[in-house]
């Protein structure tokens, strides 16, 4: 094998291969069976009891019931309605103004309630996290107020593989009655996800993060948790999000799910130990390198990253010619790079936070391909800085 002609996919946290067992499944509900689920006739009914096994099956893998499953469109989408839909509702009862979430989180959280705070007038506070971007329990305990009307701490950090205390966190939140949502998109492929264990209330998930195709997602919304739909239209998935709903993308995340579900254990396990030799080979070769994120409390599939005096963006590009594909938190918008908002929040300095670099494995990593980026990433560093000092 060649991995440089090949290439070494090493973005799984950005999006995975759809398992062939999914596109399998999903193939029918195209052109066979491509009633409109909501239609009365036969073909809607095929359509409806293809998605009514949908429900049960991600239900059931959840430990949530069939009907605390909502089909969406995306990640982002789960974490929109879910967000808005309990502000909206507590706006409507004029029950309070006050949202507790964290620093680190997914712009879908982050711009979503920046969003609720500049137009809605909603007061969004920010937890502390520590140098690893964790949350203390003891923090949010402190922060709930009586006009408190939700909370939001993702259970898996993307960028840097960070896992927040949420069974702690929803334990907190439902003694006071808070509403809880977890954006845990990173993490069912790598993590056993059940919804009473971790005390949650409202969790996204996405498809294409777990060996299904994009433009699929699931919002698990629990039986009596305050929320008004913040989409309108039709009847569909209960009211609570209107729209001709996308069986195939249904049936899709139902075949991943039930993959993943097999797989995870011996997947997690295989990929920590490659993992781990990853970040070992790293860090004794290259000079000035720290892992950011949380050294045991991670992602078993992620390892991330800070380089002093690198770009990633740079650095990305160097891999990529080498046939790596990795990814950056830093974004270079306008010919000046900006660190990551996450590394920011964790306190890494900027001279370290611009050259954040994540290397997320999953199910066809090999071991052959870790040999090579451990091989080559250390020489395109030294490029990159060489070419930075030359500059
Ligand atoms: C933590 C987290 N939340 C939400 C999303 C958005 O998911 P989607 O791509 O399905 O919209 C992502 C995608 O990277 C993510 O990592």
């Amino acid at each position: 094998m060649d991995p440089r002609r090949e290439g070494v996919y090493l973005d799984y946290s950005a999006t995975t291969p759809v398992a062939p067992q999914v596109l399998h499944a999903m193939q029918p509900y195209f052109s066979q069976t491509f009633g409109n689920a909501a239609s009365l006739h036969t073909y809607g009914r095929d359509a409806a009891a293809a998605l009514d096994e949908a429900h049960s099956v991600v239900g059931c893998a959840l430990g949530a019931r069939a009907n605390e499953i909502v089909f969406t469109g995306c990640g982002t989408e789960s974490d929109n309605l879910a967000l808005r839909g309990v502000a909206f509702e507590a706006r409507q009862r004029g029950k309070g103004n006050h949202i507790l979430t964290t620093p680190v989180e997914h712009h879908a959280v982050e711009g979503t309630l920046q969003q609720l705070h500049e137009l809605f007038d909603f007061d969004v506070e920010l937890l502390p996290v520590d140098g690893c971007g964790r949350v203390d329990p003891d923090d949010v305990r402190r922060g709930i107020r009586s006009d408190t009307i939700l909370v939001s701490v993702m259970l898996a950090n993307n960028e840097v593989g960070t896992l927040q205390p949420v069974k702690e966190i929803g334990l907190v939140c439902h003694e006071h009655g808070v509403p809880f949502h977890s954006d845990a998109v990173q993490c069912p492929a790598y993590l056993p996800i059940n919804v009473d264990e971790l005390n949650v209330d409202l969790m996204a998930l996405s498809s294409h993060k777990f060996y299904g195709p994009k433009g699929a997602g699931v919002l698990y919304l629990r039986d009596g948790t305050p929320f008004i739909p913040t989409l309108t239209g039709g009847g569909h998935e209960r009211g609570r999000r209107p729209g001709t709903v996308n069986v195939a993308g249904a049936v899709a995340t139902a075949e991943a799910i039930k993959y993943i579900s097999a797989e995870r254990y011996g997947q997690a396990a295989r990929l920590r130990l490659l993992r781990d030799k990853l970040i070992a080979g790293i860090t004794a070769n290259v000079p000035d390198v720290r892992v950011s994120g949380h050294p045991s409390d991670r992602l078993p599939h992620h390892a991330s990253f800070v380089f002093k005096g690198v770009d990633g963006e740079t650095l990305l590009m160097a891999l990529d010619v080498e046939g790596i594909a990795v990814s950056t938190g830093s974004a270079c918008t306008s010919g000046d790079p900006e660190p990551s908002p996450v590394l920011v929040a964790m306190g890494i300095p900027r001279q370290w936070s611009l050259g954040g670099l994540r290397i997320s494995l999953g199910y066809h990593t090999t071991e052959e391909e870790i040999d090579y980026v451990i091989d080559t990433l250390p020489r395109c560093v030294e490029q990159v800085r060489k070419a930075s000092a030359d500059f």
